[in-house]
Parts: structure tokens; sequence; C-alpha cells
């Protein structure tokens, strides 16, 4: 049984998502041990208490240098004994160290079909914003393994979603989370759990 670590810093949706996975069944092999969110006050860490998780909070703010900040939270990780990191809207750049230390066993869900619509200040709203300014016709969600280049890292699994007329921001952001992320981040998730995703290069392959 894997230990899986989620990191967080708002309402928790997607972490709601693995909770539920998990419960059900989706979520082979693995265990949701801890909760880590950089906002003390994020929803996400009611989530898991009411789920019975155990939960943590590290601040960047709380760290003069990145680089302290860094090695804080690689330490607070290899603690917690994480097989597993999934970075379930977590607002703060992870350093080289947490990188390093954890390579390809973190997992972050973006809200485009990466090589769109991703990469610095890509994030939140602005990524739907920038999609409909664009004209696509379908975006969707990615969940990808972490590494330095920011939404570079090796592709597990992508989902489509159709762009609407009348779409806003605001409801393509809510229809990709329902019809993308809420799903493809538990399967990525336990494919991992279950030793199904191969890493060859920044490729994955699924067993
Ligand atoms: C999601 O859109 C996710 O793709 C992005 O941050 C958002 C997190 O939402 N990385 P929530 O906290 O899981 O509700």
């Amino acid at each position: 049984m894997k230990n899986i670590v989620v990191l967080v810093s708002g309402g928790g949706t997607n972490l709601q998502a693995l909770i539920n996975a998990e419960k059900s069944g989706i979520i082979k092999n693995g265990k949701i041990t801890c909760v880590i969110s950089s906002n003390p006050e994020a929803y996400a860490l009611e989530r898991a208490k009411n789920n019975g998780i155990d939960t943590d909070v590290i601040r960047r703010r709380d760290y003069k240098e990145f680089s302290d900040y860094d090695k804080a939270l690689t330490a607070l990780l290899r603690s917690k004994n994480a097989d597993l990191i999934v970075l379930a809207g977590f607002m703060t750049i992870l350093g080289k160290e947490v990188i390093s230390a954890f390579e390809n066993r973190i997992i972050n869900i973006h809200p485009a079909l990466i090589p769109s619509f991703c990469g610095e200040g890509f994030y939140g709203l602005k990524v739907h914003e920038k999609a409909l300014e664009k004209g696509v016709k379908v975006t969707g969600a990615t969940a990808h393994f972490v590494t330095e280049e920011c939404d570079g890292g090796p592709i597990i699994i992508q989902k489509a979603v159709d762009i609407k007329n009348g779409d806003t921001p605001e409801i393509l952001q809510k229809r990709v989370m329902e019809e993308a992320e809420w799903k493809i981040l538990p399967r990525a998730v336990s494919l991992f759990c279950e030793d199904k995703i191969k890493v060859i290069g920044n490729k994955t392959e699924i067993l």
C-alpha cells in the first residue's frame, strides 16, 4: 500500500475527488495518509479532518530564503513517508530539492491540454480565460509528473472537454473540473500506486 500525501492551498475539490475515489475503490493500492496546506485557512484542511486524515501546514512566508523553504518541505514530506505526492491546487512553486528528492513521484493536475495554456502564469481562471480568448473548441485537463520545467513533466493522462457557446471562464472551469480533473487525477494516482506507469525520458507508457 502506497502512502499518498496531497498538497493543497484552497477549496480542495480535487482532494475531495481523491478521497471519494479511495472510498469507492477507484484508487487501488494507495491511501491518503496526509494533507499538507500552504494556507492554514484552506477549506481543503476541513475536508481532510472530516475524513480522519492527518493534516499539516507549511507556509512559504515563514522562511526568508526560498532554499530554506524547499529544504523544510522536503523534510516534512520525508517525515510523512510519502510514496506519492499529489499537487491538488497547491499554489506555491516547488523547489529543486523537493523535485529531485521525489523524482517521478509528484503528480500535478493542470486544467488544460498541455502543451496548450500552460507554463508560468497559467493557473486558476487565467487558463480558461486564455482558452476562451483564443477561441479553441476543445480544452481539458492533464495529469502529469512534476519536473523543474513548469507544466513540462511527463504526461500521464489527458481528457478533452468541449467549449460551448456562451462559456465564461467560471463556467468552463467548472465543466473542466467535473468532466476531466476529478476523473483523471484519481485514475493517474491509482495507476501510480499499482506501478502501472513507466517513465521513458519525458514520456510515459501506461502498462
Ligand atoms: C484546479 O483547477 C486545479 O486544476 C488547479 O487548481 C485548482 C484547484 O481547485 N491546479 P481545488 O482546490 O481542487 O478545488
